[in-house]
C-alpha cells in the first residue's frame, strides 16, 4: 500500500505535467499512448486501492455524478457583460470617454481577442478546484462543477501561493471538436450544433459530466478575484500570474499605449481570425490599471473601463449555380451548393453545405436563387436562408444512382440521408480511411486527403486494412514523395498498432458507435472476438446500448466484407484485447444501480465509487436494465419510473447490506 502510494503520487505528477504540456501549452512531449499507459496504470492503482483516490486526481476528471438539475448560485461579484463598439468610430468614441473621466492621457489598455464561447466562473479552495458556475443572468448562474472538471485545460490543482481565489474565462469548443461532434451527430441522425458557442453551451450544461468530457472543451482564463476583487495592480499582470498558476491564457493580447494600437490590434486580427483554432467574435479592450477601472466604475450593466469590439458578421449575399452531390464514408450523399465566389471576412467562399433534401425544402431553395450564407465555426460555411428567387429557377432532384460508382442510392424511412449502399463505393472507401487514420481515433499522422486520394485511385489500397500492407517503397512510387516523409507515414502506421481496443473499434465506423459506444463496449466484452459474436440481446447489456446501436453492430459482424477487414486487422496486430480498469469480481458484479434523492451517509461520489469497487454499475437513469434504485431522502421523478418499470427499491442501508451479504 505503501508502495502503491508512492507509486500514485508520482503517476499523479506525471499526468499533471503532460496535460499541462498538452492542454494549456499546446506542446506534448510524449505520444497519447505513452499518456493513456500512465493514466491506466494509476487507474488500476486507484481501482485496487480506492482509498489512494484523491478528488484532485487526474483520474477524477470524469466520474462526476450525474445529476438531475442545476443548482443555482449567486456569484461573488456580478459577471458583467460589456457596451459594444461596432466601428472604429465607436471605439474612438470610448477612447474619448475614458481620456475624460480620467483627466489625463496616462492610461494604457490591454486588448485581447473576444473568444466566442460562454463565460464561467471557477474557485479554488487551498489552491484546488472547488467549484465552478456558468454566467447565467449576471447576478446569479448554475453549477456545474462536475461537468467542467472535465475539461483537461482546467488545472485541478495550482502553482504558486494563491490558495484561494476565483478566475473567471471562456469556455469554448475549438473548430476541430464543434466538426467532428456534428459529424458524428449527423452520423447518428441527431441535429448539428449551429455554431460553435452552441455546442459548448450545450456541452456544459448537461446533466451527464462523461457527456462534457467527450466534447472537448477549453477554457481560456481572462480575470483573477480574491474576495470578489481583482487580485493584481494592473490587469496585464493577473493575466502573467494565472498562466504562471498553470491556466491557459489567451497569448494573443497586447498592451497598447493608445487607441490607435488597439485599432492596430483590432484589425490584424480581424485579417487572421480564421488562421485561430476558435471561433473570435471580436476584441476586448480593457484599461489595465486597477485603480484607474475603479476610478471610471460601472454603468447599470457594465464596466465604462471596458469595451467590446465587435468584427461584423461574417455573411453575405450571393447566387446558387448549382448543386453538387458529395458522398461520405457511411455512403450518405451530401448537397453542397455551388456559388458565385463571394468574399467573406476576407476569404472567398464558393461552396456551401446543404446537408440533405429537407434542408433543401425547409430553406424553400431551388438552383439559381440568391441566398445570405454565413461562415460560423464548420470550414464548409452554411446558407442561412433564401435572400431573393431567381428569374431562372431549377428543383434539385437527388440523384438515384451514386455520383461516383453509380451504385444504387437508398434514402430508408425516419431518415434524412440518401444512401450509396454499394459498400465498394471509392468515395465511401477514402472516407473511411481518413476516419481511421484521424486524430483521436486511430492518429495517423501524414495519411490525409492528398495521400488516400492517391492510394485509392492507383488501386493500392482497397480497405482500410491494407495501410498496414503499405511499405516505403511502394509509398515512393507516389507523387511528390520523399524517403523522410514516406518512413515518417510507415512509422506512424506501425505506432497506430499500439492504439487500445475502443480506439480500434471507433475506427472500424460501425454506425452510431463512436468513441464513447466504443469503450463501453470494451469494457463489457474485453475483446473484439466477444463483440463480434455476441447476439443482439447481448449487445445490450452494454451500456448505452439500445436495440438501435445493437442492430448496427450486429449487422457491421455479419457482413463477410467486414468479417474479412477484421481478420486482416488482427493479421496485422491490432489491438483486440482490452484490460478494463474497472473491478471484474465483487458481490455486485452484473448489477446495475441508479441513484436518487439524498443519501444519510454517503454522497452520490461515494456511493457511486463505492457499487463500482463491489463490481456493479451505476448509471444516470432508470430503465428496463437496472436492477437496483436506491433511493434517499426527497426522491425524484426517477422513484416513479422505478415504480412503473417494477424496479426494486432499496434504502442506503440496504445497499450497505447487499455489498456486505453478497
Ligand atoms: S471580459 C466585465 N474578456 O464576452 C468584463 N470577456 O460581451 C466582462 N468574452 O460575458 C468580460 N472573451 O463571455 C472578457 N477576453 C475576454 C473575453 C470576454 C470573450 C465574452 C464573455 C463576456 C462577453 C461580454
Amino acid at each position: 500500500m505503501k508502495d502503491a502510494q508512492g507509486e500514485a503520487e508520482k503517476l499523479r505528477e506525471q499526468l499533471r505535467h503532460h496535460e499541462y504540456l498538452y492542454y494549456v501549452l499546446d506542446k506534448p512531449e510524449i505520444s497519447d499512448a505513452d499518456y493513456d499507459a500512465l493514466m491506466h496504470r494509476l487507474q488500476a492503482l486507484e481501482s485496487q486501492y480506492p482509498a489512494l483516490i484523491t478528488p484532485d486526481s487526474p483520474t477524477q476528471r470524469v466520474g462526476g455524478k450525474p445529476r438531475e438539475g442545476f443548482v443555482k448560485v449567486r456569484h461573488s461579484s456580478p459577471m458583467l457583460s460589456l457596451d459594444n463598439a461596432l466601428n472604429e468610430g465607436e471605439l474612438r468614441d470610448f477612447d474619448r470617454r475614458v481620456h475624460d473621466l480620467l483627466g489625463s492621457s496616462d492610461y494604457c489598455y490591454v486588448a485581447e481577442l473576444k473568444m466566442d464561447g460562454l463565460s464561467m466562473a471557477a474557485h479554488y479552495l487551498e489552491g484546488q478546484f472547488a467549484r465552478a458556475v456558468t454566467r447565467g443572468d449576471g447576478s446569479v448562474g448554475e453549477e456545474v462543477t462536475e461537468n467542467a472538471r472535465t475539461i483537461r485545460s482546467l488545472p485541478l490543482r495550482v502553482k504558486g501561493r494563491l490558495r484561494e481565489f476565483e478566475v473567471r474565462g471562456e469556455t469554448v469548443m475549438n473548430r476541430t471538436a464543434f466538426e467532428r461532434l456534428n459529424a458524428e451527430r449527423d452520423e447518428r441522425g441527431l441535429s448539428r450544433f449551429a455554431n460553435p458557442r452552441n455546442a459548448a453551451a450545450g456541452s456544459l450544461r448537461v446533466l451527464e459530466p462523461q457527456i462534457t468530457a467527450s466534447r472537448r472543451l477549453d477554457y481560456y482564463t481572462y480575470f483573477l478575484l480574491t474576495e470578489g476583487r481583482p487580485a493584481f495592480d494592473t490587469h496585464s499582470q493577473a493575466l502573467r500570474e494565472l498562466s504562471q498558476m498553470g491556466f491557459k491564457v489567451n497569448p494573443h493580447h497586447k498592451i497598447c499605449r493608445d487607441i490607435a494600437e488597439v485599432l492596430r490590434f483590432c484589425s490584424e486580427w480581424e485579417a487572421h481570425r480564421e488562421d485561430l483554432p476558435y471561433e473570435i467574435d471580436g476584441v476586448v479592450v480593457k484599461v489595465d490599471s486597477v485603480a484607474q477601472q475603479q476610478r471610471l466604475g460601472y454603468t447599470a450593466k457594465a464596466p465604462r473601463w471596458a469595451i467590446a469590439y465587435k468584427y461584423p458578421a461574417r455573411q453575405a449575399v450571393t447566387t446558387v449555380e448549382s448543386i453538387e452531390v458529395q458522398v461520405g464514408r457511411t455512403g450518405a450523399l451530401t448537397p453542397v451548393a455551388r456559388l458565385r465566389p463571394v468574399e467573406v471576412s476576407g476569404v472567398t467562399v464558393s461552396r456551401a453545405t446543404l446537408h440533405n433534401e429537407d434542408e433543401i425544402e425547409r430553406l424553400g431553395l431551388q438552383i439559381g436563387d440568391d441566398v445570405v450564407i454565413e461562415r460560423s465555426g464548420d470550414v464548409i460555411p452554411k446558407v442561412v436562408r433564401v435572400h431573393a428567387l431567381g428569374s431562372y429557377r431549377k428543383e434539385f432532384q437527388m440523384p438515384d444512382k451514386c455520383p461516383v460508382c453509380g451504385g444504387h442510392v437508398v434514402r430508408e424511412e425516419g431518415e434524412a440521408a440518401s444512401r450509396c449502399i454499394n459498400t465498394n463505393c471509392s468515395a465511401r472507401l477514402k472516407e473511411s480511411i481518413l476516419h481511421f487514420a484521424s486524430r483521436g481515433v486511430m492518429n495517423i499522422d501524414g495519411v490525409g486527403d492528398a495521400l488516400v486520394d492517391q492510394l485509392v485511385d492507383r488501386g493500392m489500397v482497397s480497405s482500410v486494412a491494407g495501410l498496414y500492407e503499405l511499405t516505403v517503397e511502394k509509398l515512393l512510387n507516389l507523387e511528390r514523395m520523399g524517403k523522410k516523409s514516406a518512413g515518417n507515414i510507415i512509422r506512424n502506421i506501425e505506432n497506430s498498432k499500439k492504439n487500445p481496443l475502443p480506439r480500434v473499434l471507433n475506427a472500424l465506423g460501425i454506425r452510431f458507435v463512436g468513441e464513447r459506444t466504443a469503450v463501453f463496449l470494451a469494457e463489457a466484452f474485453g475483446s473484439m472476438e466477444a463483440i463480434a459474436s455476441a447476439g443482439l440481446e447481448e449487445l445490450q447489456q452494454a451500456e448505452e446500448v439500445g436495440p438501435k446501436v445493437a442492430q448496427s453492430i450486429f449487422q457491421f459482424f455479419r457482413e463477410p466484407r467486414n468479417q474479412e477487414l477484421v481478420d486482416r486487422l488482427r493479421a496485422a496486430g491490432l489491438q483486440f484485447q482490452y484490460q478494463s480498469t474497472r473491478p471484474k469480481g465483487g458481490p455486485l458484479k452484473g448489477l446495475t444501480f441508479v441513484l436518487t434523492g439524498t443519501l444519510a451517509h454517503l454522497s452520490r461520489d461515494d456511493a457511486k465509487k463505492l457499487i463500482e469497487t463491489a463490481g456493479g454499475k451505476v448509471s444516470s437513469a432508470v430503465s428496463k436494465k437496472t436492477n437496483y434504485l436506491v433511493a434517499g431522502a426527497d426522491p425524484g421523478s426517477k422513484l416513479d419510473k422505478a415504480r412503473e418499470l417494477g424496479v426494486q427499491v432499496v434504502s442506503e442501508d440496504e445497499l450497505l447490506d447487499l455489498i456486505k451479504v453478497g
